[in-house]
């Protein structure tokens, strides 16, 4: 009874009659740090147009890119505040909030391809870390894709050797800060707001990211070589405040559901083609020099990332890598 009290307060609160006695718009406000123009900047403005559709105009989405509203931090903090109430982190920027598991998606050369990838998000893996936002006042929605982070300085990096001393920005993992302890360089959590300056003005040398992440920050503007070296896989979890979302008149919130099925379909099937096509466009620029690695060169770096394999364990705990091993069929 006091469940269904609660349910029906929290509804009331979002669907509140207007004074002409019309029902008031519900209002997602869903905030990214990316520009527009990528896979997941692409992916927002779909369910906008799809959510704002299948409901008549009752819901509005209000789509904020590139930090305009929340930096990376500060956006995971709003949203358990219901200060917003959509977001699309990287899963790599869920350690602050208790669920290191996460983290686990980010072991080097994990998924061999975006198939590999996308089987393992929708089958149990994929749930198992949704179950454990549950407790942190946060529903998963869906996971987007992005796919694979290149690696970049102002100087080849070829070699393992040659991340000696490096200052390199990682986006929150502790798994990615060991991978390029292990290179032997100097790993740095920034906000993804951050980065180009820093890269900039010599605050960080190098970076992760994928090519469309490159190109709508201008990274590779800043950044003399860059190696496509899809060392590791950047996805993110679309989330949302729970008691928002359990507070929805269902009908609305079988319809956000509907919207957010198809926004992840069209996501998850253009973001190859959007990175693959931002990275001839960064080759186009002439601005930075890609470079390749040799099979031989590429064996070298997952020989000295392999530790991270053993580290995780402490960090994200065996269930995790156990449905991962078992999903994959990889011995870890
Ligand atoms: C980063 O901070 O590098 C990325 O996670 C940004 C993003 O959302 O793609």
């Amino acid at each position: 009874m006091r469940k269904l009290l609660l349910a029906v307060a929290a509804a009331a609160v979002f669907a509140l009659p207007a004074a002409n006695g019309a029902q008031a718009q519900i209002v997602i406000k869903f905030s990214h740090v990316v520009a527009n123009d990528t896979p997941k900047g692409k992916g927002a403005l779909k369910f906008k147009e799809l959510a704002e559709k299948y409901t008549n105009g009752k819901v509005k989405v209000e789509v904020y890119p590139n930090s305009t509203l929340y930096k990376d931090k500060e956006e995971i903090e709003a949203l358990q505040l219901g200060s917003v109430q959509m977001l699309a982190p990287s899963t790599a920027k869920f350690a602050p909030l208790g669920v290191k598991e996460f983290e686990a998606l980010d072991l080097p050369w994990l998924f061999k391809d975006d198939k590999t990838y996308d089987a393992a998000m929708k089958g149990p893996v994929g749930q198992w870390l949704f179950k454990k936002l549950e407790a942190k006042g946060i529903i998963g929605l869906a996971y987007w894709d992005n796919g694979f982070h290149m690696t970049s300085a102002n100087r080849p990096l070829i070699n393992p050797s040659d991340f000696q001393g490096l200052k390199i920005r990682i986006s929150g993992s502790k798994i990615a800060d060991q991978y390029f302890r292990e290179l032997g360089s100097i790993p740095q959590i920034m906000a993804f707001s951050e980065v180009y300056q820093a890269l900039q003005t010599g605050v960080v040398d190098g970076c992760e990211n994928t090519p469309s992440n490159y190109l709508t920050q201008k990274f590779h503007e800043v950044q003399k070589d860059i190696t496509v070296s899809y060392h590791a896989h950047l996805q993110y979890a679309v989330i949302v405040n729970s008691k928002f979302w359990n507070g929805l008149p269902a009908d609305i919130r079988g319809q956000l559901t509907k919207a957010m099925a198809e926004a992840t379909d069209y996501t998850n099937s253009i973001a190859a083609k959007e990175n693959t096509d931002a990275l001839e466009e960064i080759k186009k620029s002439g601005k930075t020099t890609l470079h390749y690695l040799t099979p031989e060169q590429k064996a070298a770096w997952q020989k000295a990332m392999q530790p991270t394999y053993k580290w995780a364990k402490g960090r994200v705990g065996q269930e995790v890598l156990d449905l991962i091993s078992k999903e994959l069929n990889v011995q870890m």
